[in-house]
């Protein structure tokens, strides 16, 4: 079996660019190291009792598990415009925090889980075990849902409710230029939707202003003095500033040879290999296969209740039979971020496809983007916030940075950007495929993260990492 991680970003190369996180924490000030909990209120027995620990402003309840970790629920209300003076409404948004504590840990390592779009709590529940293995639970692991997201409220959304999504959210966009009409109509109803679904707490939906959330969660422990760990990184200036973000498929065409290339490495762990003699053979085939199911797709039939069609479309860019994915929630986030609607984009559904063909061209993956890029033309919510990245920033602590040498959306080329923006961070490359530096296991890298976590130091250079583990093992 393929690595599931891998597998999924490859082919299922989703519709906007998603990326890791920021991995965050504060020293605590002398004289808060011990963390007591002490129960505050009590309703009939301790199931909902809330509790406090020495030094930290808020109050926590136990919510759940992950295998046999427990996990500790709060949440904070954050102003709804960190950036303005002018907050006279009082409004705030609701930020849920989720945390898993560290055997050994005083402190809390504080989790942006990413995308823009992604869950604290999912990521909990997914990935909170694999990082309390590469931090050796020395942290407490802090998460939280970014303003927008999931249990977050007011939420980042297009449709009002879950049957309005399913009912309205299918328009057929398969092939750039046949498709152009109906999804340039269509999108002209979502966009409109978006805006009036989320109000005007939309335009306070976005990532300059979750970075200033961190810093209120940051308040909420009573933590200082923050270090930063970024991972699986987009261009930020591309991301910030430019209407095409041409840069993130870069790598996505070598991320599916090598797909194919450690298959036939892995022998008969793969079950594929048996089909080529040679990596560039398989790449090959699996290229011609494609090219078939273009020109004549494939009836899949289980039962009266389950079949589909295999379509070149579903193939490459949800690597499988699915109903198309409907639109991602960042997209709410990533369109408030950078440059969107009419200020910044020429008008007109000809002038749109004028700049999308020739990046279609480019790139055999860039068309997942499709829509996103129809929806940032059209796009009515303006931009609020006035961040622009900078190069040469200095921070407190310079950043450990981490990418594979093969990310499929986020090229270890804008994780270098990243690290050459700001002054004094090191990258350490995790050489392998996949997205984000967990994608694989790496010693080395774990090595390097605690050395950044625990002792506050960097390597002298960019380093690579060899990876550890087979993508391949035996099928059972
Ligand atoms: C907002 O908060 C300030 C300071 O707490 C208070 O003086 C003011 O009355 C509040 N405004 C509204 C509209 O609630
Ligand atoms: C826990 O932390 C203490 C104090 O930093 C250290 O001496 C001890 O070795 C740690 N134990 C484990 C299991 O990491
Ligand atoms: C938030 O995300 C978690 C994890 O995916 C999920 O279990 C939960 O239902 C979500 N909550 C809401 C309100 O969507
Ligand atoms: C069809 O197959 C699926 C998956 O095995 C199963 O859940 C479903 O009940 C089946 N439907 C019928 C009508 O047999
Ligand atoms: C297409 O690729 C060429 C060469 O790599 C590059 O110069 C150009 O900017 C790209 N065009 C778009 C629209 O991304
Ligand atoms: C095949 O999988 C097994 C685990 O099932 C692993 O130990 C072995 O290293 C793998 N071999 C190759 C060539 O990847």
């Amino acid at each position: 079996m393929m690595k599931q991680d891998t597998i999924g970003h490859v082919l299922l190369v989703a519709a906007a660019t998603i990326c890791c996180g920021i991995l965050a924490w504060r020293t605590l000030s002398l004289g808060r190291h011990v963390q007591e909990a002490s129960i505050v209120q009590s309703r009939k027995g301790t199931k909902n009792a809330l509790y406090t620990y020495s030094g930290e402003n808020i109050k926590w309840a136990a919510c759940g598990q992950v295998d046999n970790c427990p996990l500790e629920c709060s949440s904070i209300e954050v102003p709804k415009d960190h950036f303005s003076i002018n907050n006279f409404d009082n409004e705030t948004f609701n930020i849920p925090l989720v945390r898993m504590r560290g055997k050994n840990a005083t402190q809390n390592l504080l989790v942006n889980p990413g995308g823009p779009g992604g869950s604290g709590f999912a990521f909990m529940y997914d990935d909170a075990l694999d990082i309390m293995d590469v931090i050796d639970e020395s942290f407490h692991l802090l998460s939280f849902d970014p303003r927008g997201v999931n249990s977050s409220r007011p939420l980042a959304t297009c449709y009002p409710d879950q049957g309005t999504r399913k009912r309205l959210s299918e328009i057929r966009a398969t092939d750039p230029s046949r498709d152009s009409p109906d999804v340039y109509a269509w999108t002209a109803n979502f966009v409109h939707a978006c805006a009036d679904t989320m109000g005007e707490a939309g335009r306070y939906i976005n990532t300059p202003q979750t970075a200033a959330d961190m810093n209120n969660i940051l308040d909420a422990v009573r933590q200082d003095d923050m270090r930063v760990i970024i991972d699986g990184i987009a261009n930020h200036f591309d991301w910030y500033g430019a209407l095409i973000e041409g840069k993130d498929f870069i790598d996505t065409d070598k991320v599916l040879y090598g797909i194919f290339d450690e298959c036939v490495k892995a022998g008969s762990n793969c079950t594929l290999s048996a089909l080529a003699d040679n990596s560039e053979e398989l790449y090959r085939k699996f290229l011609d296969l494609t090219a078939k199911i273009r020109a004549e797709p494939i009836s899949v039939y289980i039962n009266s209740t389950l079949y589909g069609v295999l379509d070149y479309h579903s193939l490459w860019f949800n690597g499988g039979i699915r109903p198309r994915p409907s639109w991602p929630m960042d997209l709410g986030i990533h369109l408030k971020d950078g440059p969107s609607g009419p200020k910044y984009w020429p008008q007109g559904r000809t002038n749109l496809l004028d700049k999308l063909l020739p990046w279609y061209g480019n790139s055999s993956f860039a068309f997942a983007q499709n829509k996103l890029y129809y929806a940032k033309q059209q796009w009515r919510i303006p931009r609020t916030h006035g961040f622009v990245p900078r190069i040469d920033v200095e921070t407190a602590h310079p950043l450990l940075v981490l990418s594979m040498t093969f990310d499929p959306v986020c090229p270890l080329a804008s994780a270098r950007v990243g690290a050459e923006s700001f002054r004094g961070s090191r990258l350490v490359e995790v050489k392998g495929y996949g997205h984000c530096s967990q994608a694989m296991k790496s010693s080395c890298a774990v090595a390097h993260i605690r050395n950044f976590l625990q002792e506050g130091v960097l390597p002298d250079t960019h380093v690579q990492c060899e990876v550890d583990n087979e993508y391949y093992v035996k099928p059972e």
